[in-house]
């Protein structure tokens, strides 16, 4: 059960930096195309953060508790931030491959809910890493 909370908390960070990240991208991309990136990457990141408040509250139905410090966020985020403003394409790519990151902490936390027999968390899980499969395919299409 300790695995799996512990997972629970890497996937809310990995969560919460996928989403800012996509957010600042919505913010700060430039181009020709930029109304479709900019709408884009509005839809993603809204939603990956409607994901975030359920991830939490999972946390505390398991009994422990949701990190407090933006600090401790991105200390469990798989997901590294960029400082400088990529082109289009290098955005698309970049959050392709965080999101590859997300659904592999996605799938160990379904596998720890399963060994916790916890299938009401791994379900949930689930539901997400659907949703981010096809993300996936979407954010690769992008840079084919
Ligand atoms: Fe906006």
């Amino acid at each position: 059960m300790e695995q799996l909370i512990e997972q629970m908390k890497v996937i809310l960070g990995t969560n919460f930096g996928l989403y800012f990240k996509a957010h600042t991208f919505h913010w700060n991309v430039e181009g020709p195309d930029f109304a479709q990136y900019h709408g884009f990457l509005g839809d993603f990141y809204e939603s990956v953060f409607d994901q975030t408040d359920s991830i939490a509250e999972h946390i505390r139905a398991l009994n422990s508790y949701a990190p407090t410090t933006l600090a401790r966020m991105m200390e469990l985020s798989k997901v590294q931030d960029i400082v400088a403003i990529p082109s289009p394409l290098i955005m698309m790519s970049e959050l392709a491959q965080d999101n590859d990151k997300y659904i592999m902490e996605l799938r160990t936390g379904i596998a720890l809910a399963d060994a916790a027999d916890e299938p009401a968390v791994g379900n949930f899980l689930q539901d997400i890493l659907d949703a981010h499969q096809k993300h996936g395919w979407m954010l690769k299409s992008f840079t084919r």
